[in-house]
């Protein structure tokens, strides 16, 4: 009997889809995807993406930015409970609302947002080039970052540059206390310290390094250390183990998991391909509208 990875394959040749897959999604996931990687990197390769079926493994928000970058493709979201609550926390109307209110502000919004709400900001921006983004601006243009306020807190300390902004957070960053970052240091005193620019900047200064998922395993690769501390989602070790067989990598404790990155799995992705089910569906009015400023963001 033919295994779910082999089916999978099959079904994947038949369609000639491809496989895109979140560093934080499940290990199996990330072992039958064509390309993993963060935000921006997923952005970039589901932007050159032919393939008539994109298989997008990861939050709701990414199949959605897959479908406004390839809207010809046709863009399956394997399991539609994987959202993530920090994109539901700045509604299109509210963002609208606070653009009528401040004409003069742009409006700077992080890619974890909904394509709706995508479709009524100036520019997006990814944890991966949020302070390029930001830094390109001139530094009296009024600004309102969302919706992750601690991201934002972690580039106006970066950039000494002020900036409104919204009230949002990733509720597993969130939730790491500067303590858990202590006692891994330590436990661990060899190891450097990576964490996500999710993280309040209280955890980001007892790091060495705030990097993007993507930007975590570069720096692995390129550095001498052999040991690291990781903080943030756990799923991501799996790559960095994969990639770096000899180092050693210890998650925080209590280990940060995204349920919502979990909630995709095997089955769903054999059953998406072989119906052509979850489709992301999107009116051509907010693929234009909110492709604007990924386009503004992929220029740069
Ligand atoms: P990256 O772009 O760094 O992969 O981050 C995505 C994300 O959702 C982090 O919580
Ligand atoms: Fe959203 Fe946080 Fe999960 Fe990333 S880790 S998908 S920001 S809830």
């Amino acid at each position: 009997m033919a295994t779910i990875e082999q089916e999978i394959q099959e079904l994947k040749a038949a369609r000639k889809a491809v496989i895109l897959a979140h560093n934080y999604t499940r290990p199996e996931i990330q072992d039958i995807a064509d390309f993993t990687g963060d935000s921006l990197e997923l952005s970039r390769k589901a932007a050159e993406c032919k393939a008539p079926v994109i298989v997008f493994c990861g939050v709701r928000f990414m199949a959605e930015t897959a479908k406004i970058l390839s809207p010809d493709s046709i863009v399956l979201h394997p399991n539609p409970a994987s959202g993530c609550p920090m994109a539901d926390m700045a509604s299109p109307e509210e963002v609208r609302k606070y653009k009528d209110e401040h004409p003069d502000t742009l409006m700077i919004a992080y890619v974890n947002t909904t394509a709706a709400t995508k479709s009524a900001v100036d520019i997006c921006c990814t944890s991966g080039n949020a302070e390029r983004v930001i830094a390109s601006l001139p530094r009296d243009q009024k600004v309102m970052f969302l919706p992750d306020k601690d991201l934002g807190a972690n580039i106006i300390h970066a950039l000494n540059r002020p900036m409104e902004l919204w009230n949002g957070y990733c509720p597993i960053h969130y939730n790491i206390p500067p303590q858990v970052i202590q006692d891994a240091r330590a436990a661990h005193p060899g190891a450097e310290v990576l964490v996500h620019p999710e993280c309040t900047p209280e955890v980001v200064a007892l790091a060495d390094q705030a990097l993007s998922t993507g930007g975590m395993l570069k720096y692995i690769k390129e550095s001498p250390a052999t040991e690291f501390v990781i903080g943030t989602e756990c799923g991501i070790i799996h790559k960095m183990q994969k990639e770096n067989p000899t180092k050693k990598f210890y998650p925080l404790q209590p280990n940060p998991i995204c349920v919502d990155m979990k909630k995709i799995t095997l089955e769903d992705v054999r059953d998406c391909l072989k119906n052509l089910s979850n489709q992301v569906e999107l009116s051509a009015e907010i693929i234009r509208d909110a492709r604007k400023p990924i386009d503004k963001m992929l220029a740069m």
